[in-house]
């Protein structure tokens, strides 16, 4: 099965990207044709710095083979490398309802974030997103719960662009699957820190996230702050301990080991001591991570040459679904 996943190259990666998303790559390359893309044309519909982007794209790569994605066996590269996304994009968006993308929850609670710069390229980053997929014929897509709304987009657009392009053989006559959302069992919606009823978002203050890079001290600092509840123990309990509960999720998710069997070791011990061990245990897991940043800033050359080869690999599968996509839609 061909899978396709990316993240936005925005400079502070962090856990709950790693835990909705990313980990879940890792285990499905081994049995599956992966594509995992840095989706910098995505980034750039918000704020950003352009002096910051080619770093933060680096970053993205080191975050990627830090995780474990295999440069061998998957496809690593920048989407902007390949251009047949922009293209696709623009196609796609010939069949897009406006209003569905007006429906959009991430465009929404974008655009109220950065008034000023509500952007066409905001409001049509859905149909971008369905065209990364598409290009490879992606039939799964492991994401984080706020990105199942856009995959299911892009299951409308698939349906409706084989209706309107598609043979009229069935099954056989569809030009694209409709892909399918992939959600971790635990980790989907990771929560902030600060306020454990929203989702840990890149775009809040960095308090309210750890970011992979983030030093031991940040670490145990952004822990020892976060949100905790009323009461003393350390029980499971998303409405009434949500802090507790975040904080749980991320623990078990980060050793493997089960909800209860740490709660089990913290019965009768403080949220102070909880916190205490979890910082440890982050600060242990996040270091390849560190490590990996700090040696491949000294050799982009090589992190360049690995998403070179990726978007070579890439390059390949787009223009063969572009040929069909062009000739099915009258401009070939
Ligand atoms: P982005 O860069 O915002 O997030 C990357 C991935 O991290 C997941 N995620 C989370 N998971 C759990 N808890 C959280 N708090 C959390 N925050 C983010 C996201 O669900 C995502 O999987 N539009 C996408 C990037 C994209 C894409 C694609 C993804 C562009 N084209 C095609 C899949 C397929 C995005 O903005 O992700």
């Amino acid at each position: 099965m061909r899978i396709f996943s990316g993240i936005r190259p925005t400079g502070n990666i962090h856990l709950g990207n790693y835990l909705g998303a990313i980990k879940q790559w890792i285990a499905l390359q081994e049995t599956n044709e992966c594509v995992f893309c840095i989706v910098d044309l995505h980034a750039i519909t918000t704020p950003y710095n352009p002096k910051e982007l080619q770093k933060n794209i680096l970053d993205a790569a080191a975050i990627y083979l830090a995780a474990g994605v295999n440069p061998e066996k998957s496809i690593i590269f920048t989407q902007s490398s390949v251009k047949e996304h922009a293209e696709l994009g623009w196609l796609l968006g010939t069949i897009t309802p406006m209003g569905e993308l007006g429906r959009m929850t991430q465009f929404k609670e974008k655009s109220k974030q950065h008034k000023d710069y509500i952007n066409a390229g905001l409001f049509n980053y859905p149909v971008l997103m369905t065209a990364d997929i598409l290009l490879y014929k992606g039939k799964a897509v492991p994401v984080g719960k706020d990105q199942e709304q856009h995959v299911e987009l892009a299951r409308t657009i698939a349906k409706k662009f084989n209706q309107k392009f598609g043979s009229p053989r069935g099954e056989a006559g569809k030009v694209f699957d409709e892909p399918e959302t992939i959600l971790p069992k635990a980790g989907a919606k990771i929560m902030s820190l600060q306020d454990p009823k929203k989702k840990m978002s890149k775009s809040d203050d960095p308090k309210n996230y750890i970011s992979l890079f983030d030093s031991p001290e940040d670490i145990t600092k952004k822990i020892m702050a976060a949100t905790t509840d009323s009461g003393k123990e350390i029980i499971y309990n998303v409405t009434k301990k949500p802090g507790i509960s975040n904080l749980l999720t991320i623990y078990s998710l980060i050793t493997d080991r089960s909800v209860e069997d740490i709660q089990r070791e913290f019965v009768k011990k403080s949220y102070s001591d909880f916190k205490k061990s979890l910082a440890n245990v982050l600060i242990n897991y996040l270091e390849p991570f560190r490590r990996k940043q700090k040696e491949l800033q000294t050799r982009d050359i090589y992190v360049k040459e690995i998403l070179n080869k990726g978007a070579s690999r890439a390059k390949i599968i787009a223009e063969t679904t572009m040929k069909e996509v062009r000739e099915k839609m009258g401009l070939a």
